[in-house]
Formats: C-alpha cells, sequence, structure tokens
C-alpha cells in the first residue's frame, strides 16, 4: 500500500503521515514548502518524518502538473490523501492569487493525478467547516447549503467540492472530502489563534480578541483528525451511492465559546490573558459546530480529547519546542 500525502510538511499532513507509517504503510510525501509562515517548523517536522522507514519525499507544487507528475513517476499509489491547500481565511483578503494557484489550479491537477493513476483505490482530499459560510442554524449538516462562502477561502474549499464531484461522476474515482473544524495541537500552525494566544499569554503581552469574544468554534483534537482521516482512506467508501463521492463533518462535535477556550487557556498555561476586545474580522464566521452523525454511523469516528487535555498537549510541546 503506497499513499501519496500532500501537505505531507504541513500540520495535518505530518502527523497523518506518522499515523500511517506506523501502520507500516509506505509514504510519498509532498510539500512545496512556502512561507505563509515559518519554513523552519516544515522543516523540523520533515526532519521527523525522514527518521521514519517507508517515507519519501518531494519538493514539489501541486500547482505544477509535470512536477506532480515527476513525484509520483514509477510509484504504484494506491490512496491519496490530499491535504496541500493554501489555508487561512484572513490570508485569503491580502493574497487570493495564492489561494487559486494552490487550491484550485492544484486541486484540479490532483483530480487528474487521481484519474489517471490506475492502480489508485481512494483520495481524500481536506475540505474545510468554512463552507457553511455565515450560517447561525447549528449544528451543521452536510446535506445544508455551502453556496454562500464569506470568504475567498472557503469559496475555493467549495470549488473543490464541485470539481469533485464532476471527476467522480465522469470518471467514477472514489473521493471522500472532509470537512475540517478547527484542528489544533502538537507541532500545530502559527497563523491560527490557539498559537498566538499561547504564545502571547506566556509572553504577558495582550490577545487580540476578535467579537470581542462571542463567538464559537467546534475545536478538534489533532490525534482525533488523524485517527478519522488515516481510518477512511483506507477503509474506502461505504456511504457514497451513485456517483462515488462523499463529503463529511470531521468536528469535535463541541463547540466552545470563545471566551471559555481561553479561560481553559489561562489555566493550562497558569497565567491571565491581556485582552484586547476587537470587532469581527471580514472573511470570519461567528459560528461553527459539527453536526457528525454520518461519520459516525460510516466510520466509527468519535473524537475522545476534550479541550483541557488537547489545549495541555499543545502548550507543553510549545513550551518544550521553543524552550519558553
Ligand atoms: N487546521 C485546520 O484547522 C483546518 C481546518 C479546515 C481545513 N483545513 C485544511 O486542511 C488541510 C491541511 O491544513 P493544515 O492545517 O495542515 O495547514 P498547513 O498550512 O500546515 O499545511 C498545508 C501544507 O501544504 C503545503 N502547500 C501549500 N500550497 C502548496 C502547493 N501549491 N503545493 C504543494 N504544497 C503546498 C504547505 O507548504 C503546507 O505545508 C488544508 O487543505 C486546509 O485548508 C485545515
Amino acid at each position: 500500500m503506497t499513499t501519496l500525502v500532500t501537505g505531507a510538511a504541513g500540520f495535518i499532513g505530518y502527523h497523518t503521515t506518522l499515523a500511517l507509517l506506523a501502520r507500516g504503510e509506505d509514504v510519498i510525501g509532498v510539500d512545496n514548502l512556502n512561507d505563509y509562515y515559518p519554513v523552519q517548523l516544515k522543516r523540523d517536522r520533515l526532519a521527523r518524518l525522514a527518521n521514519e522507514k517507508g517515507f519519501s519525499f518531494v519538493e514539489a507544487d501541486i500547482a505544477d502538473m509535470d512536477a506532480l507528475n515527476e513525484a509520483v513517476a514509477g510509484a504504484k499509489v494506491t490512496h491519496i490523501v490530499h491535504l496541500a491547500a493554501q489555508a487561512g481565511v484572513r490570508y485569503s483578503l491580502e493574497n487570493p492569487a495564492a489561494y487559486a494557484s494552490a487550491n484550485l489550479v492544484g486541486h484540479l491537477n490532483m483530480l487528474e493525478l487521481a484519474r489517471h493513476t490506475d492502480t489508485l483505490e481512494h483520495m481524500c482530499y481536506a475540505s474545510s467547516s468554512s463552507v457553511y459560510g455565515g450560517r447561525t442554524d447549528l449544528p451543521f449538516l452536510e446535506t445544508d447549503r455551502v453556496d454562500r462562502p464569506v470568504s475567498l477561502y472557503a469559496a475555493t474549499k467549495c470549488a473543490d467540492e464541485l470539481m469533485s464531484h464532476t471527476y467522480a461522476h465522469l470518471y467514477h474515482i472514489p473521493l471522500t472530502g472532509l470537512r475540517f473544524f478547527t484542528v489544533y495541537g502538537p507541532w500545530g500552525r502559527p497563523d491560527m489563534a490557539y498559537w498566538s494566544f499561547t504564545q502571547k499569554i506566556i509572553a504577558g503581552k495582550a490577545i487580540k480578541v476578535f467579537n470581542h469574544g462571542d463567538m464559537l468554534r467546534d475545536f478538534t483534537y489533532i490525534d482525533d483528525i488523524v485517527d478519522g482521516v488515516a481510518r477512511i482512506v483506507t477503509t474506502g467508501q461505504v456511504g457514497a451511492r451513485d456517483v462515488p463521492h462523499a463529503i463529511y463533518n470531521i468536528g469535535n462535535n463541541h463547540p466552545e465559546k470563545l471566551d471559555d477556550f481561553i479561560a481553559v487557556l489561562e489555566n493550562v498555561i497558569g497565567r491571565k490573558a491581556v485582552r484586547e476586545g476587537l470587532p469581527m474580522q471580514p472573511g470570519d464566521v461567528p459560528a461553527t459546530y459539527a453536526d457528525i452523525t454520518a461519520i459516525r454511523k460510516d466510520y466509527g469516528f468519535e473524537p475522545k480529547t476534550d479541550l483541557a487535555t488537547g489545549l495541555s498537549r499543545f502548550v507543553a510541546w510549545y513550551r518544550q519546542h521553543f524552550d519558553v
């Protein structure tokens, strides 16, 4: 079994790759190591993966079809976990072209690669809770309307789901889209709030609290996500009907108020935050909350990590990694 993991140097890609390797599978990692956040963190993750048996890595941009074909030349890829993307809601207002390249052209290239890989059994790809836009009727269900995104990032993820459906319809490629809900944990992403809050609280600096803390997020611990992704990609499809494309929410099913989240983090760090209340940011959504009935039923997905446990693990890792 050989799995191609795109975005292998990224947060979710790193952990997913480790889990697949631990099961004795071969993994080809692809990543362009872009500098959206410090490249050293991506290199540090890769250095850990390089020690593992069965791992190979190719630095390539998924928007470059030739480079992508070259990365897998000669390999019998049976599974794909496609996680490479330009992530981040707020940055999509600053640099929309990065999203068009990685998330639109890149995703299309991945579908083309899947189409021409005869040995392929199943491809999972990353979508996002952001496809639900500014909905306030909770929880979010896979059958809800997702045609009113409020950021370009979200629009590209909606487009990925649509392109995937078309490819599954035309070429019968088994595809599964996973709508991740605010994933956090060790080796995480420096652009996300849990990371910058931790950094600032430890340093005694003020944290920016958008919408004055009146937000709801379904924070999902990385190990729970990886357990789901690794299981789904190898199990294959169980829920798809006429067209072999299925989409699932993968979240904690337990949303937290931002204020409560900060209180848990203060507790874990052992220091009070200095808060700067600010209005809602453009592109942001007031709430996320995953209904996980479908993924529970089809794959037995069950999130196990509560926020205090997950944040304790993250903060312990952060303190050790940065020696603070
Ligand atoms: N972390 C979350 O909370 C979350 C939530 C919803 C969706 N997602 C999605 O999950 C996936 C993984 O996210 P993550 O949190 O690990 O982010 P990440 O930024 O840590 O990982 C993405 C990786 O993809 C690589 N990449 C970006 N563009 C590329 C390109 N054109 N070619 C090759 N590699 C490229 C980056 O260098 C990075 O290492 C993304 O598709 C993201 O949109 C994440």
